[in-house]
């Protein structure tokens, strides 16, 4: 162990510098606008992971963007370590409310990290995060102690929903074969208290589209008269919720798991400051369904959020207009035993239901996925355990998160294998906002920290 930490040691500031570089590469799989970046990136993905002495490095095509695949076999006796992440990122917008250019990565001292942050979309999510596997794999290779076998998948849509990775794994399950996957794309709780995130929400997102009259109107001549679809979007949004802010789709708790009395009292002893996280937020009170914790509300409950709404005029000044339509992007965050496919039904049925005979309704599901719950008790978890704890020197605490990776309950169906995620980022980092940002800190003690999981993995399996 020591010749690994040595070198990663040695190697810090060309590790940072190459992160820099595959940074500044825009690889937003959401808008087509970026093809070419989001296939450069996953070139030099590809080239370093040949670099670091990957074999059988190559891009594998899908109907979307490649998937990176590479892998070191030492010993087939040996176990075999699956590491999964995903190299393309979000659109930087709102572009105006950067501090410098998403992709223009410069390094800045911050409060919550003093030692110096990256700025640049996806220094975080994920390309800060699954490039410290690339580092740390080139380390224990260059050191000659690579402990076990591992392969690599390093995928391109996990932003737009990883509709090509299913079929991909079922194309490929021997290939893919292996006894753990490893994922680094969560958070930890802070740089001084390590966790192991132990739970991902499912989704079930779509949009939705009201119809008022067959063309715009003019405000002043037909308003009064005939329905607003903006009007009607909003007072049925509202009709999603009751006071106590729990939803009120028919049916929508029916399969929500209870967690247990015990459960939610270890949950709600890890470090939280509400104080701190209103501050965070500039916001004076936190709003979420009543008799739940902030905690136990962005992750063990199931939400409804609107992520987008327009219609109508929405150009400089003021033009008088009784718009004919109204749109929403609508998500919904799921927790275990809801099914994104049931909750999308049930949700189209409430929006049709209460819907006004004066407008029309169109519900257009987009992608979804399945939550994911991963034990304490594997080995896996163990070795993540001892590994974090050898470098941070505390041991880090179980926590479920509120983000969704809808692959990983994928991985566990179709590759019959569990995942362990270990990931080192955190939720002040700003993925998906202006100004991401990911910790010098997080980035080399996730590098520091993956080779003994390795290590760790392969004594437990012994
Ligand atoms: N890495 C995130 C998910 C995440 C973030 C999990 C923080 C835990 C903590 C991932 O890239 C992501 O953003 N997922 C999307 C879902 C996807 C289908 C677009 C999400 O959660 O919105
Ligand atoms: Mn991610
Ligand atoms: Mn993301």
């Amino acid at each position: 162990m020591d010749k690994v930490q040595a070198y990663i040691q040695e190697n810090k500031e060309r590790y940072l510098e190459e992160l820099m570089d595959l940074l500044r590469i825009p690889s937003v799989s959401a808008d087509p606008a970026y093809k070419k970046d989001v296939i450069a990136t996953a070139k030099f993905v590809a080239k370093e992971l040949k670099k670091a002495g990957a074999q059988k490095v190559e891009l594998c095509k899908t109907a979307g963007y490649p998937i990176v695949y590479g892998e070191k076999i030492i010993d087939k006796k040996l176990p075999t370590i699956l590491v999964y992440g995903h190299y393309d990122v979000q659109p930087a917008d709102p572009i105006e409310l950067w501090e410098s250019g998403p992709f223009d990565p410069v390094i800045k001292k911050t409060k919550t990290h003093p030692q110096g942050a990256i700025f640049a979309r996806g220094a975080c999510d994920d390309k800060g995060q699954m490039y410290m596997h690339l580092k740390a794999f080139e380390a224990m290779m260059k050191s000659k102690s690579l402990p076990c076998n591992v392969k690599f998948m390093i995928e391109g849509e996990e932003e737009v929903g990883s509709e090509n990775l299913g079929p991909f794994c079922k194309k490929n399950k021997k290939k893919l074969a292996a006894d753990v996957v490893l994922v680094s794309d969560t958070s930890i709780i802070n740089n001084r208290t390590p966790s192991i995130t132990t739970g991902l929400r499912g989704l079930s997102y779509l949009e939705v589209e009201v119809t008022g009259p067959n063309r715009d109107l003019h405000s002043g001549v037909y308003g009064g008269a005939v329905a607003n679809p903006i009007n009607i979007l909003a007072k049925m949004i509202a009709e999603m919720h009751d006071k106590n802010n729990r939803i009120k789709i028919p049916g929508f708790y029916e399969d929500v798991e209870i967690v247990t009395k015990a459960e939610r009292k270890q949950m709600n002893e890890a470090p939280f400051n509400l104080k701190n996280y209103q501050k965070d937020l500039g916001i004076k009170d936190v709003n979420g369904e009543k008799s739940y914790t902030t905690l136990e509300r962005t992750s063990i409950r199931p939400t409804l959020d609107v992520n987008g709404m327009w219609g109508g005029y929405i150009g400089d000044g003021a033009k008088t207009v009784l718009p004919s339509k109204a749109y929403a992007k609508i998500s919904m965050r799921l927790v275990p035993n809801q099914d994104p496919k049931k909750i999308t039904k049930l949700f189209t049925d409430y929006f049709k239901k209460i819907a006004p005979p004066s407008v029309k309704v169109k519900v257009m599901p987009h992608h979804g996925g399945e939550p994911a719950v991963t034990p304490t008790d594997s080995l896996e978890y163990k070795a993540a355990e001892m590994a974090m704890e050898k470098t941070f020197g505390k041991r880090p605490i179980p926590q479920r998160s509120g983000g969704s990776i809808p692959i990983i309950a994928l991985f566990e169906k179709v590759l019959g294998i569990k995942s362990v995620l270990m990931g080192f980022g955190l939720n002040s980092d700003a993925i998906h906002s202006p100004n991401e940002h990911y910790g010098l800190f997080n980035y080399y003690k996730g590098i520091e920290t993956i080779p003994y999981f390795y290590q760790y993995y392969k004594e437990l399996k012994k």
